[in-house]
Formats: structure tokens, C-alpha cells, sequence
């Protein structure tokens, strides 16, 4: 087996690197300095002296969907670099796994969303994630699209971080209660992942922590655990006049992959708690 991982250095790929270290496997590790997925040439030059991979997780990602609104960037990252990957895995038979997002939906539902559900995205950074999704699995049949939302983890900036970070220097905080789908913990999703990709049962799949939250509950979790002494008030999205419109509800059914692994995913509070000790044990609490 050989394991390559792109963009290594974010909060997925940090996991992902843990996860294997810890069981003594043997990958290959990259980030923006020794692949950039967006160069043809450097992809080219790569993977002509690299061909051998069994596997190939790419955790890079656009995910300023504010940002995302300007240019086409977003595009690079989410779709055409996935399709050209699917293209080099498909040369080498290495099984290829990239990431999407609940942002694929417009929110009009009010029960989690299946993988067979039509998307709708609102923002042009769903709009790339979608396209990549369809691109991969129609280039090569031996790929994973693994949609999960509101990903927090120890290895980069997340939602959970700038609420802590906020705590520090206010006492009134206003989150909103009006977006709703589920913190996810990216320990739990690479190791999700990891056993989903085992299986060798290929397609389009939703990995979350269990449970719904809005944003304000997810605040809310995270400050009383913290024991901030502050005052939490609700807002409206609207009230900050974003560029990119996210869905109201996005909460996705991660059933598909429990029932084929017969094992639930931990609940989002669950993954809070063990974050939080992660950032104690780290020193940044
Ligand atoms: N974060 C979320 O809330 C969320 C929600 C749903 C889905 N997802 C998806 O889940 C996956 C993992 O997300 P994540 O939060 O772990 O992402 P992340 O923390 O932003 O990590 C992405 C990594 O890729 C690197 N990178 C950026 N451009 C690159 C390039 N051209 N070539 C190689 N590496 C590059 C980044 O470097 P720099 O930091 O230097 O740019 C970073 O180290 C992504 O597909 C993401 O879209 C994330």
C-alpha cells in the first residue's frame, strides 16, 4: 500500500497524517510547497516519478465561500484539480478520495439530506464543489466524493477557534441561529474515511458528526464548556450581509456509511469535547 495525501498541512490532512503515523503506514505527504494541485506541470512532473500509489486523498480545498464569490479560484481548487488527480489515479489504478460540502444544497429541506438528493448550491463555492463531485466520479469509477460540513479540527483555522478567540476579547457575543447541519470533527472523519475506504465500495457518500446544531448552539456548546462568563445573543444571517448566501438547513444523513460500516459516527458535542482537549493538550487553551 501507498498513500498519497495533498494539501497535508490543513485541519483534514493533519489527520489524516496522525492516523497513519499512529498505525505505522506508510504515505507521502504533500502541501502547497511540494504540489501545487493547481499547476498541470508540477501534477505532471509528480506524478511522472510518483506512480505507483495505491491510494490518493486530496484534502485541499477552497472553503472561503465569502472569498469563493470573487474570481475563479474556487473552480481550480474544487473541481478542475480534482478532475486532473482523478486522471493520474485512473492512469495508476490508485484509488482517488476527495471532499465536498453540504454548501451543494439550498437548504429547502428540513429533514438530512441523502446522497440522492438533488443539489441546488447558492454560492459559487458550491457550485465548483458540485461540478468537482460530478467530474470525479464520472472520470474514474475507483473514486470517493465524501461530502461532511462545518469541519473543525487541531490543524487550522475553523468556527470553534474564532469563537474561542472572540471569548478572549468580548463579553457580548451574537451568533447565528438561522444556519442549521452539524460540526465535524476531522479525526472522526479521517477515520471514517479511512475504514469507508477499505471497503473499496466506491461512489458518493456524507460523513458529519451525529446531531444538528445551528452555529449559535455550536457557540453556545463550546462557551459553556469553556466557562465564559459573557453574554450570548442570537442573530440572523441576514443581519450580517454576507457576500456568499449559505443554506438555512444542511444537515447531511450520514447513514449510508454507517449502515456499510455497522458503526455510528460520534455525536458533534462528542467531537467539541475531545477538541477541546486536544487544544489543552497542545497548549492552545
Ligand atoms: N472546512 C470546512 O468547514 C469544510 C466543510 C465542508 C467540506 N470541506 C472540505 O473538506 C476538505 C478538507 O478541508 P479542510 O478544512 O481540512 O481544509 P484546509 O484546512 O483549508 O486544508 C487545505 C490544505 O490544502 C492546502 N492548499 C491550498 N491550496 C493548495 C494547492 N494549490 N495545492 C496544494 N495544497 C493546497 C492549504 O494550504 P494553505 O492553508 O496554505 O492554503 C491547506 O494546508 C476540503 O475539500 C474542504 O473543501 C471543508
Amino acid at each position: 500500500m501507498k498513500i498519497l495525501l495533498t494539501g497535508s498541512n490543513g485541519q483534514l490532512g493533519h489527520d489524516f497524517q496522525k492516523l497513519f503515523s499512529n498505525s505505522n503506514m506508510k504515505y507521502i505527504s504533500t502541501d502547497y510547497q511540494e504540489l501545487n494541485i493547481i499547476d498541470n506541470n508540477e501534477l505532471e512532473n509528480f506524478f511522472k516519478n510518483n506512480n505507483d500509489f495505491t491510494h490518493i486523498i486530496n484534502c485541499v480545498g477552497y472553503n472561503d465561500v465569502d472569498e469563493a464569490q470573487n474570481g475563479d479560484k474556487t473552480f481550480l481548487l474544487n473541481e478542475k484539480a480534482p478532475q486532473k488527480i482523478a486522471e493520474f489515479a485512473k492512469k495508476m489504478n490508485a484509488i482517488f478520495v476527495t471532499y465536498s460540502t453540504d454548501f451543494v444544497f439550498d437548504g429547502r429541506k428540513n429533514i438530512p439530506y441523502i446522497e440522492e438528493d438533488i443539489p441546488n448550491p447558492l454560492s459559487k463555492y458550491g457550485i465548483s464543489k458540485q461540478k468537482g463531485e460530478k467530474i470525479v466520479l464520472d472520470t474514474w469509477r475507483k473514486s470517493f466524493v465524501i461530502r461532511t460540513s462545518w469541519l473543525f479540527g487541531i490543524g487550522g483555522n475553523n468556527f470553534n477557534k474564532q469563537v474561542l478567540n472572540w471569548s478572549k476579547m468580548r463579553d457580548k457575543l451574537n451568533i447565528v441561529d438561522d444556519q442549521v447541519s452539524a460540526p465535524t470533527y476531522s479525526v472522526d472523519l479521517a477515520e471514517f474515511s479511512w475504514k469507508l475506504i477499505q471497503t473499496e465500495k466506491f461512489g458518493l457518500y456524507h460523513i458529519t458528526n451525529d446531531g444538528i446544531a445551528s452555529k449559535y448552539d455550536q457557540a453556545k456548546y463550546v462557551l459553556e464548556k469553556i466557562g465564559w462568563k459573557g453574554t450570548l445573543g442570537r442573530a440572523k444571517t441576514v443581519d450580517f450581509n454576507l457576500p456568499a448566501k449559505r443554506p438555512a438547513y444542511s444537515k447531511l444523513d450520514s447513514s449510508k456509511v454507517e449502515k456499510l460500516l455497522g458503526e455510528k459516527i460520534p455525536t458533534w458535542q462528542s467531537g467539541i469535547d475531545r477538541f477541546l482537549e486536544e487544544m489543552k493538550e497542545n497548549g492552545e487553551l
